[in-house]
């Protein structure tokens, strides 16, 4: 296969989850891939999983100035960028009194303001075919307590989507999101529940998504490889929705 045949893409937090897998289907697909993460074992484990053949850069995606350094090492490798998925998140689940300024900002600066500036960074290198891929969520749409936070950065990126792809055009830049609905990643290990509470969290969700299951990572990734690729010249701004019907 090699819709992707010659591309040159950045995957930010490639180390684990959908961006790891999308990694593994860009390389399928012929790109040359960067991928990012901040763990070192990680990056070590993700370096070894994809057997060597993606550039595997250590970036904080909420530190800004890090964006510019992430910017020049890209363009000193690839020259230009045809692809660039901004995929790195965290997610923080908090009821809104329990919200402080630093935690906040981790939010915003890791979903948001990092990947705002690091598009900036980008805009020389980028090609004049080039495709940008924004992994938004599910709760940006739907009211779930305690993701007041999360779901107004990937509200945001959301948004980005759709003013930058008008901002965009006339470079040759088009950008699209995916809306992932709950996905089976490492993610939600991250949120610090026990194990009993992550269980009955899952199985409540499950519930309450029409098809009665979290969806694959591999269709994420199938997903951005469509977006990024030549197949979809006339796609931009869109919001595409992969949640097995939760937000119906
Ligand atoms: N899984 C879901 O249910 C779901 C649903 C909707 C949307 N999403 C979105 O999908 C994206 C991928 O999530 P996932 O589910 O695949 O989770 P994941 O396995 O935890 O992947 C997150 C990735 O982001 C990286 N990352 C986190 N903080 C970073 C930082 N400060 N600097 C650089 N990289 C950082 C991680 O790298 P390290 O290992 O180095 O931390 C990892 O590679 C996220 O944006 C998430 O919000 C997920």
């Amino acid at each position: 296969m090699d819709r992707l045949k010659g591309k040159r893409a950045l995957i930010t937090g490639g180390t684990t989850g959908i961006g790891l897998e999308t990694a593994r289907q860009f390389l399928a697909e012929g790109a040359r891939v960067a991928i990012t993460g901040k763990n070192p074992e990680t990056l070590a484990t993700a370096f070894h999983d994809l057997n060597g053949d993606a550039l595997v850069l250590e970036s904080d995606a909420a530190d800004v100035a890090a964006q510019k350094t992430l910017a020049e090492h890209l363009g000193e490798a690839f020259g230009t960028l045809d692809i660039l998925v901004v995929n790195a998140g965290i997610v923080e689940m908090l009821p809104l009194g329990q919200w402080d300024e630093v935690s906040f900002d981790l939010s915003f600066g890791i979903n948001f303001k990092g990947p705002f500036f690091l598009i900036q960074e980008l805009l020389p290198f980028f090609s004049s075919t080039a495709s940008i891929v924004l992994i938004g969520s599910v709760n940006a749409r739907i009211g779930m307590p305690n993701t007041s936070v999360y779901g107004a950065t990937k509200a945001a990126l959301a948004s980005l989507a759709r003013t930058l792809s008008g901002e965009l055009v006339s470079q040759g830049i088009r950008v699209n999101a995916i809306i992932p609905g709950p996905t089976t990643t490492p993610l939600d290990g991250k949120l610090g529940l026990p194990e009993a509470k992550l269980k009955s969290v899952a199985a409540s969700l499950e519930s309450q998504i029409p098809q009665q299951q979290f969806g694959d990572p591999l269709e994420i990734a199938k997903a951005v490889v469509f977006l990024a690729s030549d197949e979809a010249p006339f796609t931009m701004g869109s919001e595409l929705l992969i949640d097995g019907g939760l937000v119906l």
